[in-house]
């Protein structure tokens, strides 16, 4: 049985102190409660601040993103061994932000995964269809198209590293959110794709978050499709109420 994995995506938001009030609020909320893995992914600027607060706890912290190259003159750049040095154990690759607002393409996403595994951080690589593309029912094509381009060359070792987040970009802080059906059908063919393209164990070890809207109303009945592991959340993460209610949810079904 996979064990539900609940993130946060803070994306460009917070001021350093509410970056530090959340993470002390989260570390409270948090203490001895294991059944859910927990991570938190604040700007890189809070990084350090945010790694001190948790460093006791459980919880995983990681980055939005990060360089493909490993150090040198790539001004403004964040190599994977920065982040490792301020604590991170995660990062997230490929979010759909990045690849729509920074041009990130499948090329550029598979060579950050593998300077994320050489520096032995986790990734959670985004995947997830716009909403034209799902209209012209190009789900399955985009998805399959940006698991096997983004995860070129990695073995099934490095793969099993790897948390997969299905958040369709219809469903990213519009407040629509796939129906729970609708998120576990792509589920279920990403971890077909993964099966095919790798093995069955792979496949099963896999973990799929959902992403797009989630929030403390709708995550119970998410979390609850056998094919979602857990949750990529956005704005419900800023608020420590909503984020801990969407992780007692998942802690029901594990
Ligand atoms: P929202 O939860 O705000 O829709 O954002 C989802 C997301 O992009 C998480 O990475």
């Amino acid at each position: 049985m996979r064990k539900q994995f609940i993130a946060g995506n803070w994306k460009m938001n917070l001021t350093l102190e509410d970056a530090k009030g959340l993470a002390r609020k989260l570390y409270d909320g948090l203490k001895g409660s294991d059944k859910v893995d927990v991570g938190v992914f604040p700007s890189f600027v809070f990084l350090k601040e945010v790694c001190d607060i948790l460093s006791n706890s459980k919880v995983f912290i990681g980055a939005q993103n990060m360089s493909m190259e490993k150090s040198g003159a790539f001004t403004g750049e964040i190599s994977g061994s920065m982040l490792r040095d301020v604590g991170c154990t995660h990062v997230l690759i490929g979010h759909s932000e990045r690849r729509t607002i920074y041009q990130e393409t499948n090329s550029i996403i598979n060579s950050k995964l593998k300077a994320a595994l050489l520096n032995d951080l986790s990734p959670i690589l985004c995947v997830g269809e716009k909403q034209e593309e799902r209209d012209a029912g190009k789900t399955r094509e985009v998805v399959k198209n940006q698991l096997s381009e983004g995860l070129l060359n990695l073995t099934s070792e490095q793969v099993k590293r790897l948390t997969i987040a299905y958040e369709p970009v219809w469903a990213i802080g519009t407040g629509k959110t796939a129906t729970p059906e609708q998120a576990n059908e792509v589920h279920a063919f990403i971890r077909d794709t993964m099966r095919d393209k790798y093995d069955d164990d792979t496949a099963q070890r896999i973990r799929i978050q959902y992403g797009g809207s989630v929030n403390a109303e709708n995550a119970k009945q998410l979390l609850g499709q056998p094919e979602i592991d857990g949750a990529l959340v956005g704005g419900a993460s800023l608020d420590s109420n909503s984020f801990l209610d969407i992780v007692s949810d998942a802690a029901s079904f594990s």
